[in-house]
């Protein structure tokens, strides 16, 4: 009997628990119509739940200050560990902040300037399930130390690049990993080819330099397939990366191994049973039997170097009963687990 606790004690020692969490990423649509309304008004007015109100009446897009409540109620309900959202302004970062409350933290800086102006693609994360290593910034363009644009791009683009170690008191040694969150052009396609080639140069850095599981999330504005899909060819592999900027290229480099490392879509590796039905992530504020606009361009992403495993996946709708979206885009999920 005792040897065989023994023995159990020794097995359970060397397993490598695996760490289950879920992520998720979703344009939350910039503050286009802002107020002045605060987070605590907008609670205040919630109106009575009991009470029916008009299915459908209202049409288009809604005030941020409308919007936040619903986003936040999806998020908190979908029990997210950590997330990459993009065109949030400081307004919708801190109102997030706020909404999702003590447990969560968040990092990121507004594209235009590197501090608070523009938009930001920021990664939020609990703290009770991840310790923030490092965090840093870089442009989507030839100059990406700096707030700059790429030339033919409609906006300034840039990524959010983490590093966090697993708060697992049962894991047999600190987890860690690497988590990228972007938001690539929606007119240059040649944008979103450069971009692509800068984040996979950085995920392959992380990967085989400080090594562990590397995680991308974003809006790629590039379908999977079609002329505007260089960026996802480019980050899956489908498609050579075009040359980069030569000061990023050598403090990022690998050591001139992983030329074939690649990012890998989620959507195509969990259990099928496991994917939910909606597929596009883009909608656009249109009514809800208008699917001309609908596309799939919001991704998540696993390192091919591995050490993950996607166990769900799914993309939820964001029109409620009232006609409210919460977006133009739809909040996407996937379950992973690392070790
Ligand atoms: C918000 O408040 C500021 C300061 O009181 C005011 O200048 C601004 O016009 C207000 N904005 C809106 C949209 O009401
Ligand atoms: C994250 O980045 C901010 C801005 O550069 C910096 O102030 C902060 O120290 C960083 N945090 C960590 C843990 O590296
Ligand atoms: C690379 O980027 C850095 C910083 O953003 C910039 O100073 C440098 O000129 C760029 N190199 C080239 C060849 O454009
Ligand atoms: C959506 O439904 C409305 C109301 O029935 C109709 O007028 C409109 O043509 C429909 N749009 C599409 C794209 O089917
Ligand atoms: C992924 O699944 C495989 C097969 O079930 C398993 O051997 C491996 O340990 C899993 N890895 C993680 C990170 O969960």
């Amino acid at each position: 009997m005792i040897s065989l606790l023994f023995l159990f004690f020794i097995v359970s020692d060397c397993v490598t628990t695996a760490f289950a969490m879920r992520m998720a990423t979703w344009n939350l649509r910039f503050d286009s119509k802002p107020d002045n309304i605060t987070v605590q008004q907008s609670i205040d007015a919630l109106p009575d739940p009991l009470v029916e109100f008009p299915f459908q009446g209202v049409h288009g897009e809604q005030p941020w200050s409308t919007r936040r409540l619903r986003v936040a109620q999806t998020l908190l309900s979908e029990d997210i560990d950590i997330a990459g959202f993009q065109e949030a302004l400081v307004r919708q970062v801190r109102d997030l902040a706020e909404l999702l409350g003590d447990d969560w933290s968040w990092v990121g800086v507004g594209r235009d300037d590197g501090k608070e102006a523009g938009e930001f693609s920021p990664i939020f994360f609990k703290k009770s399930k991840f310790t923030l290593v490092s965090n840093d910034s870089f442009w989507l363009s030839d100059t990406p130390f700096e707030p700059s644009r790429f030339p033919g791009a409609g906006s300034i683009r840039i990524c959010t690049a983490t590093r966090f170690t697993v708060k697992e008191p049962s894991s047999s040694g600190p987890q860690h990993f690497a988590y990228l969150n972007a938001h690539l052009d929606d007119a240059s396609d040649q944008q979103r080819q450069l971009g692509t080639s800068l984040i996979l140069t950085r995920a392959r850095f992380e990967a085989f330099v400080n090594g562990g599981p590397v995680l991308v999330t974003g809006d790629f504005n590039s379908p999977s397939t079609g002329s505007d899909s260089g960026g996802y060819k480019v980050i899956t592999g489908a498609q050579p990366p075009l040359p980069i900027n030569a000061t990023f290229a050598k403090k990022f480099d690998a050591g001139g191994v992983g030329a074939d490392f690649r990012m890998i879509d989620f959507r195509g590796q969990a259990p099928r049973q496991s994917v939910s039905k909606n597929y596009a992530t883009f909608t656009g504020f249109t009514e809800p039997n208008d699917t001309s606009d609908w596309t799939r361009i919001d991704f998540a992403f696993g390192g091919s170097t591995r050490g993950w495993n996607a166990t769900g996946y799914k993309v939820l709708s964001a029109l409620q009963d009232d006609g409210t979206l919460s977006s133009d885009h739809r909040p996407v999920f996937a379950d992973v687990s690392l070790e």
